[in-house]
């Protein structure tokens, strides 16, 4: 039997996903922004992002002269925004650092924000065919079947994970096998039904044609808590009030409606109520939104930074999916 890495890179050549847009007209750059945007989000998902990303800046040069908010505007509804301004971030150090290239070097890509072990390897991998170990979520549940493991911890399984990837990385056709084990991950070693029947590496995978445990997830099953928020979303025939949210644990430096605590309606004016429930990976929002239209705009008694958007601009601005949908309807 051949070893696990060829049988990963022919399965690859006949039956990976070949036809994935960062797949095609590579180069460093464009994996490096389709890493990003892979980072806890599905690929089904990220395509028409990638693909309007591309389109708006199609090289380093082009991204260095967007400003922060461009970019979170262009990520708008794709989620997890930091990764966004990391981007940016990022951009800024390959230009004065890296003399505009991205590095081909494992410990200067892992140094630029964003950027964490997997995603290098999988840069160093896809980009520059150059064989270093990856362990995305798809990947470690290929390795941890394959092999199976026992841990304590989820540190310690993290670290016998780590050194099994290390182990069955190949140094040649690392372009193929990189994706290879992410597209296997994806498709035939799913979570619920893998299909070990078509698996290139099922003969002497400990877990093959085994069942699957079912438990519940344990981190699925702890109750995120609940974050109540009560906004105010007053706006004239042809402009809105929003205002850029500060640093915080979710929608940090997107344009949101204003907090109805801090500032008070002013007059007795007439509303309509949205309420909006609203998961995210680590907390859930309870929305109630009140919107009301006024004939003439007027300046907040507040220091928050706050904008009258013009409803014909309001897709220039980062916006969260939810709040994004409410304006679209007024
Ligand atoms: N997930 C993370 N990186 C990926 C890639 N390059 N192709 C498919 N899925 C991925």
């Amino acid at each position: 039997m051949s070893s696990f890495s060829n049988r990963i890179v022919n399965w690859y050549k006949s039956n990976g996903r070949h036809d994935l847009p960062w797949r095609k007209n590579i180069s460093p750059y464009s994996i490096w922004i389709s890493e990003i945007m892979l980072q806890q989000t599905q690929v089904k998902t990220v395509v028409p992002y990638f693909n309007k990303f591309i389109k708006k800046y199609p090289n380093l040069d082009a991204l260095l002269k967007a400003s922060e908010d461009e970019i979170l505007a262009q990520w708008s509804g794709l989620g997890f925004y930091r990764r966004a301004k990391n981007i940016y971030k990022a951009c800024r150090v390959i230009s004065e650092d890296f003399n505009n290239k991205l590095p081909i070097n494992i410990n200067d890509l892992e140094s630029l924000p964003g950027i964490g072990r997997s995603t290098a390897g999988a840069i160093m991998s896809i980009a520059f065919n150059k064989g270093h170990p990856i362990l995305d979520a798809n990947v470690k549940r290929v390795l941890g079947r394959y092999k199976k493991i026992s841990f304590k911890t989820e540190n310690e399984k993290q670290k016998k994970l780590w050194l099994i990837s290390e182990k069955l990385t190949p140094n040649k056709e690392s372009f193929e096998y990189t994706q290879g084990i992410m597209d296997l991950g994806a498709t035939h070693c799913s979570k619920s039904r893998p299909r070990c029947d078509l698996c290139p590496v099922s003969n002497d995978c400990d877990s093959a044609f085994k069942e699957v445990s079912n438990k519940v997830s344990l981190r699925k099953a702890i109750q995120k808590p609940t974050v109540k928020l009560n906004f105010i979303l007053p706006h004239t025939k042809n402009e809105i009030l929003m205002h850029k949210k500060q640093a915080s644990e979710y929608w940090e430096s997107l344009w949101i409606p204003i907090d109805g605590n801090e500032v008070k309606i002013k007059g007795d004016q007439k509303y309509i109520k949205i309420d909006i429930n609203h998961p995210l990976s680590h907390l859930n929002l309870d929305m109630k939104i009140r919107a009301f239209e006024i004939d003439k705009k007027y300046d907040l008694e507040s220091n928050l930074e706050y904008k009258w958007i013009k409803k014909s601009k309001v897709h220039e601005y980062a916006m969260p999916t939810p709040i994004k949908k409410v304006v679209s309807t007024l």
